[in-house]
């Protein structure tokens, strides 16, 4: 039916497809897995929360917004209430509050995005690693030069466990900026490893 140069033409074309396809599945493989899709992930947020201002500028410690991570495996994002402690006088009337100021009065929560999130069958802790004396930096990044918050580390199995065998290196030991109070005698003596178990983080 071909001749012969048709016939390698045809080869040759189906070959071609056959890579394309090889290279679209491997490349679509790695755009969703996680490793690679959430690094970077900084959602728009629905009040311009600025961690840069709060933290850096006015000296704002992480535990008085994030009041939970010393004590619970939840870190939380703070009520509106925390946020009126100051704006109820300072900036009581700029645009950029708008929103916060119609949460408090009509109490109703600010719907922040969340911005890290791991899948449910993983468990994570976050005040066993606080009260380790590992910094929010470790896995955050440095949040207080974030103006707008972004996902620096994977957050995959892999991530977690490169620490659990050798925290020392993938440690940043808590600076005070976070206002996590930890005893200076554990921040001088190294890490223990981390859970390598699988029930450890899937219960
Ligand atoms: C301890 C006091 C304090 C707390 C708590 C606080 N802020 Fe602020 N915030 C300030 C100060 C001070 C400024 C800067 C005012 C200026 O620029 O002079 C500011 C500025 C802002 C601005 C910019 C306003 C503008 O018009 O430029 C926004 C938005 C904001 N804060 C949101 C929040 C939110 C949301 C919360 C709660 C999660 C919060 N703040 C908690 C003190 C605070
Ligand atoms: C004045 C209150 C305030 C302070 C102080 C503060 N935060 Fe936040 N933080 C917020 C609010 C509000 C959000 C949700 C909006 C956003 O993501 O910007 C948030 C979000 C975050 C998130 C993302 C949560 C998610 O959805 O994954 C991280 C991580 C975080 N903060 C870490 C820190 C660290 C680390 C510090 C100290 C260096 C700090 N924060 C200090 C109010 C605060
Ligand atoms: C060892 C790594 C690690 C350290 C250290 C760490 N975090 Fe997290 N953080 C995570 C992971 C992982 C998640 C996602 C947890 C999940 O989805 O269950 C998270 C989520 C969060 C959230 C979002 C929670 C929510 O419900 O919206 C906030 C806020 C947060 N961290 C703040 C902090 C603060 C503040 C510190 C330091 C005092 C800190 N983290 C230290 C790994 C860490
Ligand atoms: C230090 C905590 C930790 C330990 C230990 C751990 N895992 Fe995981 N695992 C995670 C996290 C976090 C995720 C979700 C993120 C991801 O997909 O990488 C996960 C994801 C997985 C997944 C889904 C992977 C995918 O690509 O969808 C499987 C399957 C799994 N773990 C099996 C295991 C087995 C089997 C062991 C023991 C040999 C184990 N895990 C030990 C933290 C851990
Ligand atoms: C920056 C280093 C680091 C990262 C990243 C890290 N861990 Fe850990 N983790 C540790 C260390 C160190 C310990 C041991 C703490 C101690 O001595 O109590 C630990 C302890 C734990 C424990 C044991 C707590 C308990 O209740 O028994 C769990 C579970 C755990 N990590 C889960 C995770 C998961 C899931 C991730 C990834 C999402 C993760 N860790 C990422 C350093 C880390």
């Amino acid at each position: 039916m071909f001749t012969a140069t048709q016939d390698k033409k045809l080869k040759l074309a189906i070959a071609g497809l056959l890579v394309l396809a090889a290279v679209g599945a491997v490349s679509f493989y790695f755009l969703r897995h996680p490793s690679v899709m959430d690094v970077g992930y900084r959602p728009q947020q629905p009040v311009p929360f600025d961690h840069r201002l709060h933290v850096s500028d006015l000296g704002i410690s992480c535990v008085y917004c994030h009041t939970s991570v010393e004590t619970s495996p939840h870190s939380t994002v703070p009520t509106t209430q925390t946020c009126m402690n100051c704006h109820i006088s300072v900036k009581a009337d700029s645009p950029k509050l708008q929103l916060v100021r119609e949460s408090y009065e009509q109490n109703i929560p600010i719907e922040w995005v969340r911005v890290h999130k791991l899948p449910d069958y993983a468990f994570f802790n976050h005040s066993r690693h606080i009260n380790a004396g590992i910094d929010c930096a470790s896995c955050h990044g440095e949040v207080e030069k974030q103006g707008v918050i972004v996902q620096k580390q994977p957050l995959t199995m892999g991530w977690c466990l490169s620490c659990h065998r050798d925290p020392e290196t993938y440690s940043v030991r808590t600076r005070e900026i976070t206002g996590v109070d930890v005893d200076p005698a554990l921040l001088a003596r190294p890490l223990r490893q981390g859970p390598q178990n699988c029930s450890s983080c899937h219960h």
